[in-house]
């Protein structure tokens, strides 16, 4: 088939070097010229795991191209897949939907009859309602229709090549026909569809979302609970999740969620539900909400107890700025908003990332960077642990014991052996493990 993939970002370049993989002739489309040139010339604007092949592959072979025109991809393909962002607005907590409208709007007047437009941005849900008002006005006889993503960063490729389920909300059978031939592949190999009406599909995503926050909030607000009766978070969460209602997986205690997601999608959800008269049904996600930024505050409040009460003079090397493992991407990083108030609070930090420096100098010109290590921790005070990468777990404890002022460690991700730093010489504290009776 051919398809147009509009707006490569991340979603949209993972979507069309898949979509190529899997046999279709795709061509991308983005209003950044500059983008475009990387894209024709095979190179990413993003980094994930098996895309520049992908995409080196299937431009090389033709079948993927990329262009700036809209026109062009209307006259290319009869289905085109809408990638854009939806941002939080910058004056509420809702999604900023104007992206979308603006390739729609740019796309309807060169539609050819018939033609099918899949939304699979996050969106509020009735914004293919919304949308497809405008077509039935503006593009007679072509169709509007939803399928959200679910990809994680990090594994993007795999788990658009191999999705858990394929979610598609459609208003007509002919719709409905063209997506389970676009997915023929995966639906060959057992992939569970579940074709829906839009509204459902749009829920679908941002109700999937809010399940895994309520589920990262609700052990983190336990792990208060541990904190103040003495108890351990991490074999509550065991335990608990030994449950197999509940489930081993986003049940960690820690730092909290954060990431271009989850957060922005939990707000703009409540948002909307309240529009539609039905927030007090998703009250709760106030509180997920609140819950994780507060997982934040109570990092910091615990680090400058275990300081003694202040951070003036002291020195907190900070291990991991991304606001997960396996990503260079700092949008809303919990590491990062923690390490830049343990600053404003007047001690010196320095934080090291494998793959993130970059990004952070850009988020926060302000803080200290380490290119390795031993040097982020040189002369500390205090090590925070914030981002769980691997390679922290085969730090050698006591060759950094011997570099800091002072061997004391939070463990905010409860990812480290603590027995095996507390035997290179460490204090170790951790979030939802350190009984705060403890703690001066
Ligand atoms: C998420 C969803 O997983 C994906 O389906 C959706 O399409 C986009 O949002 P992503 O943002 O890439 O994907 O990250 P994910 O791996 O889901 O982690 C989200 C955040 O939750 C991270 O900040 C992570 O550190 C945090 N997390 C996860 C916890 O704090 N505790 C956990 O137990 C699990």
């Amino acid at each position: 088939m051919r398809l147009t993939v509009i707006g490569t970002g991340y979603v949209g370049t993972v979507h069309a070097a898949c979509m190529a993989d899997i046999g279709h002739e795709v061509l991308g489309i983005d209003i950044d010229a500059e983008r475009v040139a990387a894209l024709s010339a095979g190179r990413s604007p993003v980094h994930e795991a098996g895309l520049d092949e992908l995409l080196a592959r299937h431009v090389a072979s033709g079948r993927l191209r990329f262009t700036t025109s809209l026109a062009e991809g209307a006259d290319f393909a009869r289905t085109h897949f809408v990638c854009v962002g939806t941002p939080q607005r910058p004056d509420s907590k809702a999604a900023d939907l104007r992206y979308v409208d603006a390739v729609v709007d740019g796309l309807v007047p060169h539609l050819r009859p018939g033609s099918l437009v899949v939304g699979k941005s996050t969106v509020p849900v009735g914004t293919t309602a919304r949308l497809t008002r405008r077509l039935a006005e503006a593009a007679p006889g072509c169709e509007i229709a939803w399928n959200p993503e679910f990809l994680r960063e990090g594994s993007a490729v795999h788990d658009t090549m191999h999705p858990e389920r394929l979610v598609v909300g459609v208003s007509s059978e002919r719709a409905d026909a063209v997506l389970r031939s676009v997915y023929r592949p995966m639906l060959g190999a057992g992939v569970p569809y579940f074709g829906t009406d839009p509204a459902t599909a749009e829920l679908v995503k941002v109700a999937a979302n809010s399940f895994l926050a309520t589920k990262i909030s609700f052990i983190n607000a336990m792990s208060e609970v541990c904190e103040a009766a003495g108890a351990d978070a991490m074999l509550l969460a065991r335990a608990v999740g030994a449950d197999s209602r509940v489930g081993p997986l986003f049940l960690e205690p820690g730092l909290g969620f954060g990431g271009s997601c989850f957060p922005k999608d939990i707000r703009a959800f409540a948002a909307r539900a309240e529009e539609l008269g039905a927030g007090e049904a998703v009250v709760f996600l106030h509180e997920v909400d609140r819950i994780n930024t507060r997982q934040r505050t109570r990092t910091v409040d615990l680090a400058r107890r275990l300081l003694g009460g202040s951070f003036t003079g002291r020195r907190v090397g900070v291990l991991g700025a991304a606001f997960k493992p396996g990503s260079d991407d700092v949008r809303d990083s919990p590491a990062l908003a923690v390490a830049a108030a343990v600053q404003e609070q007047g001690a010196a930090v320095r934080v090291h990332d494998p793959e993130a420096l970059d990004n952070a100098r850009t988020a926060y010109p302000g803080l200290g960077y380490a290119f390795d290590v031993p040097k982020a921790c040189e002369d500390a005070d205090l090590v925070l642990h914030l981002t769980p990468w691997p390679e922290y777990q085969h730090l050698d404890p006591a060759a950094l014991a011997a570099v800091v002022h002072r061997p004391l460690l939070l463990d905010a991700r409860n990812a480290l052996d603590a027995p095996a730093w507390r035997e290179g010489g460490w204090t170790v504290h951790a979030l939802g493990r350190t009984p705060l009776a403890g703690v001066s």
